[in-house]
């Protein structure tokens, strides 16, 4: 299938924030991968929202309660077709790091115990970590730990190995923040079921970057942030196999998750209302169906090519320089993301100088310590890419690195 390029150039223009000076210089943002910037159709949808819409949700008898409802359910299947899956296991919550917590609390925690394992990766950010250390803390049960290998990828045969008994779940990013790895959760899905192991997939860095169909790929939960994908902070999902949800005590107690209380007992709503608990973002709910709008008519197909394409380029003019000691798999298995260290320069100076010219990348450890330490380093420098971005941000990038190395004497173009 053939797919349409996308002009990042015009579709920069949609993003009101990308217009405005930094310092005196063209913004060129590469931080998308900690959140993206929103166009104006996602800020008109919010602000639509307060003005036509506003009134709680589920409760009301009234128009606006009627049309907020409608907004939000509509928000539901929305996002569950954005991701190939059935709206009964879309559990909206606040991102991704809620939903994978909900899982942990709900699903392993009262299901595990001593003999029982859970199985995580080193790539894993904190989020997808901390919930698992924290149910094998409450439940006394074991937590492995599958390493990454010098090429930016899990170790395979230690995959295999603990996808077998007494692993009972495996948690896994589908891309990692950090490195641009790609999982192959489809395959990871298949080995795991064999053995009866339950599959939690951290989609937070997938979902805004390639077209994710949660049909082909078999998980058992799936969780993603909205604001990742040029929606609203404060909404995101997680989707779990509906029997599954069915199976689960609530994860929080309050209203809207429940059937009915009495001073005694309280029964709980239907899946995935159960966990819902208290007033959700609705007009985040409307924000989040503005951006799955927009990346529709863009076309995920064309987005992933978009970024491949630059990935591919920031390592040529950036990741290829003999000063540069670059992170993850080459460029063609890279998704979105250049993560990187400049011979003698603390990635902190290297991202300060970077933003007083107009160029804003994360320096740090992207919350991924387990990873820092596995390759050695307190931190890295970190562009990453999304749909508005040009070449000409990755070119301002190779500019400001040579500033860096004027800076810090090092005086070595960047080719
Ligand atoms: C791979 C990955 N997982 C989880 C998260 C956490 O997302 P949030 O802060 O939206 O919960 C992030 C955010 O950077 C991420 O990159």
């Amino acid at each position: 299938m053939s797919v349409t390029a996308l002009d990042a150039a015009r579709l920069r223009g949609d993003f009101p924030i990308l217009a405005e000076e930094v310092n005196g210089h063209r913004l060129a943002y590469l931080d998308s991968a900690a959140t993206s910037q929103k166009p104006q159709a996602v800020l008109d949808a919010i602000v639509d929202y307060y003005r036509t819409a506003n009134a709680n949700v589920h409760r009301g008898v009234h128009a606006l309660a009627e049309r907020a409802t409608d907004l939000f359910e509509e928000a539901r299947v929305r996002t569950a077709a954005f991701v190939g899956a059935d709206p009964a296991g879309v559990v909206f919550v606040r991102n991704t790091t809620e939903g994978l917590n909900l899982v942990a609390r709900a699903f392993a925690e009262p299901r595990l115990g001593p003999g029982d394992r859970i199985v995580v990766t080193e790539m894993e950010h904190h989020s997808n970590f901390v919930p698992w250390q924290m149910v094998r803390d409450r439940t006394g049960c074991d937590l492995a730990v599958v390493p990454v290998g010098t090429d930016g990828r899990l170790d395979g045969d230690r995959l295999e190995r603990l996808l077998t008994r007494p692993t009972r779940l495996l948690a896994v990013a589908h891309v990692s923040n950090v490195l641009g790895t790609i999982n192959d959760i489809a395959t990871l899905t298949r080995m795991a079921h064999r053995e009866g192991i339950v599959v939690c997939v951290d989609g937070a860095q997938a979902v805004p970057r390639m077209p994710v169909d949660l049909g082909q790929l078999d998980a058992d939960f799936y969780a993603f942030s909205g604001h990742k994908m040029l929606g609203p902070t404060g909404i995101g999902a997680v989707w779990g196999r509906p029997e599954l949800l069915e199976s689960m005590p609530p994860f929080l107690g309050g209203g809207n998750m429940i059937e009915v209380v009495t001073p005694e007992r309280t029964t709980w709503n239907a899946v995935p209302h159960k966990f819902e608990a208290g007033t959700p973002d609705i007009a985040g709910a409307a924000g989040l169906i503005a951006a799955i709008d927009y990346l529709e008519q863009v076309g995920m197909p064309s987005v992933q090519a978009h970024e491949a394409m630059l990935t591919s380029y920031a390592h040529e003019v950036i990741g290829a320089a003999a000063d540069i000691t670059r992170y993850g798999p080459s460029a063609g298995d890279a998704s979105g993301v250049l993560s990187f260290n400049l011979a003698g320069v603390h990635p902190h100076d290297v991202g300060t100088i970077l933003d007083r010219e107009g160029v804003a990348v994360r320096a740090g450890h992207h919350c991924c310590q387990p990873l820092m330490h596995r390759l050695g380093v307190a931190a890295t420098v970190r562009a990453s890419f999304a749909l508005y971005n040009t070449a000409a941000d990755v070119d301002q990038m190779a500019r400001a690195l040579d500033r860096v190395r004027r800076v810090f004497g090092g005086g070595g173009a960047s080719g």
